[in-house]
Parts: structure tokens; sequence; C-alpha cells
């Protein structure tokens, strides 16, 4: 498996299994299998409402001997209402509970979005922080510290623009480790991409296959769909491979890490078979031209009127 190389010589393994929209009650046998047909890296957060399970199918896999702490990767993040200096590090602590670790691997802030502390998911615009009440440099800085003491071996972040990384590098002198972001033929973005890797910053894919099983309310009518492009079934069947195999592979050859989520096992492991996929430049180039900048988590959920995020100043676009 190709890795991606982080301070200190850690590496992560390009492939990881995605945990969100996977449900208490499966996630346990999904983060199992994918642990015997091979994944060493995991992505979840504390939103996803399921990391007790995903900690207890770990610990489970280590005592049963199918696998060791230093061979994983877990990455997790810190949810939108711990955003305030003093509760990083209790939130941080929370997650390795949940997770049954002493340490992560990595630990991203999940959204450039802050809330109220008692805030877990607003109901009115009231429980919404603006970023001049909780500065990001501030929650970065925490962040950095948490890393500092140990409890994390890497630190970055989620859904950032480069003009919101170039802010907390300019107050901290720190650049994230990793930015977690959507991407797929359809979102490349690839000047976001190219500025990331400039300066040393990994990027994981999110939403690799298109995430079809988000909720209802977070999709638009007649979307595209990866999963069902023509040119994304052409190459799969000229690779005798599937589409979701492609979707993963064109990831994997931009040096992108990829996390897609699946309960299923003849899923999961197609999808970590995908990593044996070589696309050709052609390939390449013609799933770049696919990009049409569509976002399928908009944001649009952080933005009601009234609140302080805006479509435009979350994405500074
Ligand atoms: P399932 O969990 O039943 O396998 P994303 O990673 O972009 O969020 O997409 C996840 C969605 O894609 C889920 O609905 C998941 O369903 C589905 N999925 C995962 N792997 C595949 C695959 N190889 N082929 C088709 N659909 C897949």
């Amino acid at each position: 498996m190709k890795t991606l190389h982080f301070q200190n010589n850690h590496a992560m393994p390009i492939l990881g299994l995605g945990t969100w929209k996977s449900a208490p009650g499966e996630v346990y046998e999904a983060v199992k299998e994918a642990i015997r047909v091979g994944y060493r890296h995991l992505d979840c957060a504390p939103i996803y409402g399921n990391e007790p399970e995903v900690g207890k199918a770990i610990s489970d896999c280590m005592a049963e001997g199918l696998v060791q702490r230093e061979e994983l990767w877990v990455t997790s993040k810190l949810w939108n209402n711990q955003h305030k200096r003093e509760d990083v590090k209790p939130a941080l602590e929370k997650t390795l509970a949940d997770l049954k670790l002493d340490y992560l691997d990595l630990y991203l802030i999940h959204w450039p979005v802050a809330f109220h502390p008692e805030v877990r998911s607003p109901k009115d615009v009231s429980g919404y922080a603006s970023l001049e009440e909780i500065p990001l440099e501030e929650t970065w800085q925490a962040m950095l510290d948490v890393r500092s003491e140990g409890l994390i071996k890497h630190v970055g972040v989620s859904n950032f623009s480069q003009k919101k990384i170039e802010h907390i590098h300019a107050k901290t002198g720190q650049y994230p480790e990793a930015n977690q972001v959507e991407l797929h033929p359809l979102l490349a973005q690839k000047p976001l991409v190219a500025f990331c890797q400039e300066h040393g910053i990994h990027v994981t894919a999110y939403s690799p296959l298109g995430s079809k099983d988000r909720p209802e309310s977070l999709k638009s009518a007649d979307e595209p769909v990866p999963l069902e492009n023509p040119l994304i079934l052409e190459i799969a069947q000229k690779h005798q491979a599937t589409a979701a195999q492609i979707l993963i592979a064109w990831q994997i050859h931009r040096n992108i890490s990829v996390i897609p989520k699946s309960v299923n096992p003849q899923r999961i492991r197609q999808n970590f078979e995908a990593a044996q996929v070589q696309l050709t430049a052609e390939d390449m180039e013609a799933i770049q031209g696919l990009d049409k900048h569509f976002r399928l988590v908009t944001g649009a959920f952080f933005c009601p009127e009234g609140s302080p995020y805006t479509l435009a100043n979350l994405w500074d676009e």
C-alpha cells in the first residue's frame, strides 16, 4: 500500500476506511472486516455518532492479534462547538476514551465554523459563534498544544480554503500537516490541492464515491452521480474494474489519500483492491476533464439567514 510521509517519518496508508454515515450497529463489523482485509487507516469523528463502536472494533482486533496499535493510522476531528482554547483538550480526551486509544495519529479541525460550546447542532442562528468571537488561530494554537503534549502525532484541518490555511499560518507560523476536503472528479479542486501539496500539506478526499447515502436534506434534485458517470464507467470497463475502484484509484494517482465509506463486506474489499488499479496518463487527463466544481456537501446547512457564515465566506470563493 502506498503511503504519505509525515514528519518523523510517520507513514499514512493512502487508502482508509471512512466512517461518516456508518451507523452504530453496523460500523463495528465494518471496521473489523476492513482490518481483516488489510485496511490500516481509519477516518473517524465524534459527530458521526459512532466512535465508541469504532473503538470497540479496534480494541477487539488488537485483542485478537489481528493488528497492533502502531500499525494503525487513526484520524479524528474536533467538532464545531469545541473551538475555544480550553475546550480542545477535553474534546480530544473524550474522542480518545471513545476510541479506546491513548493517542491519535491525526487530529483535524472538522470545519472552519464555530458553535457556542453548549450547542452541538444549532437549532437557530443564536447557536453560531463568528470567527471574530472564536478565531481560527485560537483553535489552531490549542491543536498545536495537544500535539506538543503527545496526545496526537499530527495535526491538521478539514474543509479549509487556501485563504484560511494562510491565515492560521500567518498567525502561528505553522501550516497544518493535512487538509481533508470533498474531492471527486466533479470537484477536483486542482488549485487547492496544488497549494497544499506545494506546502507539504497532505490532502485527504472525503465523499470520494459521491456519498449517495447522505441525508436527503443534504441532496439537491438531479445532482450528478460520480459512480454513474459514463466516462468513469467506460474507464472501469477498460480496466476490468468497478466505477468505485476508478474513483478511488484516481485519488491515489494524485497522491491524495482517500477514505471511501462502506459497511458492506464485498464493497469494503472491492474498495481496498482499488489500490491495484493502474490508471494511464490519458485516463487521468480524461477524468480531470469532468471537473465542474460541483459540491455535494455544500455547507449550506451552516448558512441560514442571519448566521455569521455564508457560502462565500465558508469557502472563500
Ligand atoms: P455501502 O456502505 O452500503 O457500501 P462516500 O465514501 O463517497 O461517502 O460514499 C459512500 C456510499 O457509497 C455509501 O452509500 C456506500 O454504501 C457506497 N459504496 C461504498 N463502496 C461502494 C462501491 N464499491 N460501489 C458502490 N457503492 C459503494
